[in-house]
């Protein structure tokens, strides 16, 4: 294997004290260190789970279900990866990994590279995807979408709270961790596309109903189908969780698209963010390092807190009630209406 990282194992915390963390952001406890791949399994068609451990023998940081751990690959990219393993083993974490031939190489690489015995440098968790307390779910995974939900099923059954499972992929042979899955008997509905044909979301989720939350996770189709059949569910019910962004949105009007100041107050410096140029871009170029991976708006890393100007959010990730708080951005990708932000940087 080629090893991201043959440096001694170096595990730290990352706080809110990091220089350039962003505060108030959804980040819980997370550190960075080396872990060493114990196991690599084929359990799908193009799908690898590994099962990890710190390499320096030390504990790993506890994670709730829907946590996802960063990959940083020799190339410097970062790739995310649901944890999918039990939730209460600090000795192991397992993440999927699905090889991606049209992706940007991450998967690719990993595939090709990681073998038992190696080492990889990663860092998290982080939760994008939390699961909240309910009395039924309602989960609806789609090819290597399924991870997130995998420790999701589990905490649910710890509850005792009533579930269901709809599971679809291409084939079959391309669907991980079915026979975990066998054990839950009818509660899990397994639908591969070339037997079934599209998921039947409309018999699977039915009327909106206020005991009921909606947690989804796979490719953007599935996604967009669920949102428009959750449509009438009550605010906050429907929990998606993407593997790319969504379609950009777009400005209301034309100032998105003019240069903007943004003040680093931590850092006592101002920086002028011109079209084309993310503000996450021009604060590293200022010498303000920020924690960022995906540079997309999905995975959360870059969140930042904000303390003046209004924000104009072009992430995939925050909720409507997130944007409209208007005290959080995604720098990566969201800009300022008004031509000016105030950053807690
Ligand atoms: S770097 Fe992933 S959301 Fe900004």
């Amino acid at each position: 294997m080629t090893s991201p990282s043959a440096t001694a194992p170096d595990t730290r915390p990352l706080g809110s004290a990091a220089a350039g963390t962003p505060s108030g952001t959804r980040r819980g406890t997370e550190f960075e260190g080396t872990v060493t791949v114990l196991a690599r399994q084929a359990v799908a068609d193009d799908v690898v789970s590994l099962e990890l451990a710190a390499s320096s023998g030390e504990p790993l940081p506890v994670w709730q279900p829907g946590a996802h751990i960063d990959v940083v690959l020799p190339t410097g990219a970062t790739r995310q990866y649901s944890l999918c393993g039990p939730v209460g083993d600090t000795a192991h974490w397992r993440v999927a990994v699905l090889r991606e031939p049209d992706g940007r190489g991450g998967s690719q690489w990993i595939h090709d590279h990681v073998e038992e015995g190696g080492e990889l440098r990663v860092r998290g968790p982080r939760n994008n995807f939390p699961l909240r307390p309910a009395t039924r779910y309602l989960f609806v995974g789609g090819g290597i979408g399924i991870t997130p939900l995998l420790p999701m099923i589990a905490e649910a059954d710890a509850a005792m709270a009533e579930w269901s499972l709809l599971y679809g992929g291409r084939t079959g042979s391309s669907m991980a961790f079915l026979p975990e899955l066998e054990g839950h008997g009818e509660r899990v509905t397994v639908r591969p596309q070339d037997k079934h044909g599209l998921l039947d979301l409309a018999g699977f989720l039915g009327d909106p109903d206020p005991s009921t939350l909606v947690y989804c996770c796979g490719p953007a189709g599935l996604i967009d189908a669920v949102e428009a059949h959750c449509a009438d569910w009550p605010t906050g019910a429907l929990n998606i969780e993407r593997f790319a962004a969504a379609a950009v949105r777009q400005p209301a009007d034309d100032t998105a698209e003019q240069p903007i100041e943004v003040e680093l107050r931590a850092s006592g410096t101002t920086v002028t963010v011109p079209p084309g140029l993310s503000v996450l871009k021009a604060v590293e170029q200022a010498g303000v390092p920020v924690l960022s991976s995906c540079e997309e708006g999905i995975c959360g890393s870059c969140e930042t807190s904000v303390l003046e100007g209004e924000v104009d959010h072009r992430d995939s990730l925050l909720t409507e009630d997130e944007r409209a708080a208007n005290d959080t951005m995604l720098i990566c990708v969201s800009r300022a209406r008004g031509g000016r932000l105030v950053l807690d940087l």
